[in-house]
This record gives C-alpha cells, structure tokens and sequence, in this order.
C-alpha cells in the first residue's frame, strides 16, 4: 500500500487550513455585501454537465476530466470547475423565477493537469455567478467584486486585469472566419498543437504558449475589428465604467480563455509573481450556456479564483484567538481543571489543558501555545472556590473566585 498523497493533492495543514479559512471568510463577507448568496452543489455530476457546455475541444474535457462509471455504469465526473454545475442546478432546481440571482459557491475541483507551483488535481476555488441581466453593468459588478476581494486580501496591487472582449456570436463567428484565413496561410509554420487548434479551436491560438505560434499571431486580424455595434457598445459600457470605479485593467486581444462557453466579456486577474500559472481570478460571460442546456435563455456572468494562488500571494495572517491554559498544580485537581476548561468553554473562551507533565512544563506549553493567561488550581485553592489567575505577558497574578472567573477573562 503506498500512503503517499496522490499527486496533484495536498493535505491542507492546520496552518494552512487556518489560512485558507480566512480567505474564504473575506471573500464570503465582501460577496454577501454585494448581495450574493451561498450554495453548493455535488462535487460530481453526470459527465454530459462538463463535456457539452466547456466544449469538446477543451484541454478540460478533452484530457483533463476525472471520469469514471459508477457501480450503476453511470458515467461520473468529478466538477472541474463550477460553472456548469451552477447552470445545471439552476436548471434542475427550477431556479428561473429568481432571476437575477446572485449566487457564490466555494469548494473543491478536479482537474487531471501536470503539477506545478500554483497548479494542482485537486485544488479549491471560489467563485461567483450572476444570473438573468444581459446589461454589461452585471459585468462590471462581479469584476468589481473580485477586484474588492483581492484588494482586501492585500494582492490587488500585484496583479494585472486583464480584458477582452470576444464578442456576440455574430462577431466572432466573422472573427473566426478571418482568422483562420489568416493562420491557414502559415499553416505549416503553426506549432503541432496550433495545426490541431485550427482545426478544432482556432480562437485558443491566440493564448498559445510556443514561441512560433506566438510571432504568427502579432500579425493576425484583432478581433475589435470585427466587433458588431452591440458588442462594441457592451465592451465600451465595461471599459467606460470600470474607469469611472478607479479599477485598472489592460484590454489584452489575445485573451480568449480556455472554456468554450463564453460571449463579449472575458477578463483575468494575473500576477506576475505566481510564475507560469499566473491567472488568480478569471471569467467572463455567457449568455448562452443555460439554453444550450435546455434551460430558459438566461444570461450569466461570473468568475473563479484560485484559492491556492491567493494563499500563494496574499501576506494577510490569521488572527486566532489566544486560548487560555488550565493548570492542575497536584495530581487530585486533573479532572476539576478539566472541568474547569468544560465550564469557560461554554461560556465562549477558548482553553486549554494538558494530558500530562507538571507545573514547569505545563507553564511552558502554555507559554508556547501563545496562551494569554494561566488559572493555576490547587488542592487548596480548590476547596476555597478559588484559583490562580497568572497574566502571561506581565507575570502579573492575582487570586480569582471560580465564579468570576469568566468575567475576568471575558472583559479582556
Ligand atoms: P478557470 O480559468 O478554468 O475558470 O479557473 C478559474 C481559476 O481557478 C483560475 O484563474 C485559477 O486561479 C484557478 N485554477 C484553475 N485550474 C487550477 C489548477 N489546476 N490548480 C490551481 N488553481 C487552478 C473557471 O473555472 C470558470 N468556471 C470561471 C467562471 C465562473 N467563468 C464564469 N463564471
């Protein structure tokens, strides 16, 4: 039996779990602030929810997917990412008559991807949906809400926003055309993998990694030219009103993202000082998606952020509650000062008691747990109603009755 962590998952230590609860914690304050509310949703769905709404020529579901059959032969997928999910549920749940819902979800997603830093198989994301309004001000709340989300977790100002439009269906349909007019002429220059692309994904060129293909594209048609007027007026709505917010952002023409879903907006927070996988929160819109499901034509917005990449740059720490230690100075008050801890805890303190090891070590640990103060009790003391109360930053110490003791560390 091998008991090494599968690769591409991590155990998520108590610090880093505390970490990553304080993340998430912001995030959900800030997103209940604009009016999103929570939900959840199966971490695996029927296969068809991912592999007819990402598009079939996506790296996702092309080779990225943890598929299986049930004992039932139903085939399973582990959620890659949330979306689906949320336009599937709105679906399934009846959800329509809600609309304009504003909903955030966080949690796990599986994605059979090489390791690196920042990329994992199993990693978490947060993220957010806004379904019903086709106004490109729906746009600009999420992005705004993203942007005050990496603002508070202090990493906003290492990131970049990245924005593009790629258009209504007309336009990039037009685009498509005259670009793949463009990138046939050099076919033979293309990478391998931008001559598949070109056959089944040809927009995905643009974001290529390779060198070569990268050249080919300084060159090629810019989507902008090919913009309808209601897609020029949508992006120059965003723009104009990110502008007025203060937000900063870059339109970038070559980005495109890599889900199959999306119309007129598209946008990523990156960092530079992630390394390669340098997007922290991306999405975009798409009007389109709930119908292609067989659901009411419903148009949607959001975005996803990687929780292990904020953690990666976000310098905030969390600010745990310093406990306060029980100490039992002789072998007879062990189970009162567990008792003891029973009772404040109760009454909302957080404590602490030691299975083993006298006075000294014990003052040691609790020293060393950060503790804020100790309650020594004593055989004594005990029978008196009464214990030790020692402050650990001053050394200060006092006799305290039992009775007030929660109010004596309450008003702290
Ligand atoms: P995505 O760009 O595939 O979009 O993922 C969103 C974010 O998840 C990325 O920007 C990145 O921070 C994080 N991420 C993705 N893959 C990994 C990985 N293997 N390891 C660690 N982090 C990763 C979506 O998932 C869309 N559903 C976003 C969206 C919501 N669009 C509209 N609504």
């Amino acid at each position: 039996m091998s008991l090494q962590r599968v690769r591409g998952t991590q155990d998520l230590l108590p610090e880093v779990q505390a970490k990553y609860n304080l993340v998430v914690d912001k995030a959900r304050g800030i997103a209940l602030r604009f009016g999103f509310q929570e939900m959840s949703t199966p971490i695996f769905e029927f296969s068809d929810v991912f592999k007819r709404t990402l598009g079939e020529a996506t790296d996702i579901v092309n080779k990225e997917m943890y598929t299986f059959q049930d004992r039932n032969g139903e085939e399973i997928t582990l959620r890659p990412e949330g979306t689906a999910s949320i336009a599937r549920a709105f679906i399934s749940e009846g959800l329509s008559q809600l609309v304009p819902l504003k909903l955030f979800y966080q949690g796990p997603m599986f994605r059979y991807e090489r390791p690196q830093k920042g990329r994992y198989r199993q990693f978490h994301q947060f993220g957010v949906e806004l379904l019903g309004p086709a106004s490109p001000m729906a746009d600009v709340e999420v992005i705004s809400l993203g942007h005050m989300i990496l603002s508070e977790l202090k990493i906003r100002e290492r990131c970049e926003l990245n924005l593009n439009s790629i258009g209504d269906q007309e336009s990039r349909k037009r685009y498509v055309n005259a670009l793949v007019d463009y990138l046939s002429s050099r076919k033979k220059d293309l990478s391998a993998d931008g001559q598949k692309r070109l056959e089944t994904n040809p927009l995905r060129i643009l974001d290529s990694k390779d060198e070569g293909d990268r050249k080919i594209i300084q060159d090629a048609p810019r989507i902008q030219e090919y913009y309808n007027e209601e897609s020029k007026a949508f992006f120059d709505k965003v723009t104009s009103a990110l502008t007025e917010f203060g937000i900063s952002f870059t339109v970038n023409p070559l980005l495109v993202r890599g889900l199959d879903y999306y119309n007129h907006c598209v946008f990523e927070f990156r960092s530079t000082d992630l390394g390669a996988q340098d997007a922290v929160l991306s999405g975009g819109r798409y009007d389109d998606l709930i119908k292609q499901m067989g659901g009411p034509h419903t148009p949607g917005v959001g975005w996803a952020a990687g929780i292990e990449r904020i953690l990666l740059l976000t310098p905030l720490e969390p600010q745990l509650p310093r406990p306060v230690a029980v100490i039992p100075v002789h072998e007879s008050t062990e189970t009162p000062a567990f008792k003891l801890a029973y009772d404040l805890r109760t009454q909302g303190l957080a404590c602490e008691v030691h299975f083993s090891g006298n006075l000294s070590k014990r003052m040691k640990k609790a020293v060393s747990q950060k503790c804020i103060a100790a309650i020594l009790l004593g055989p004594d003391e005990l029978a008196r109603n009464e214990a030790t109360l020692k402050w650990l930053d001053s050394g200060q110490q006092e006799v305290v009755p039992l009775n007030q003791l929660p109010s004596r560390l309450q008003n702290l």
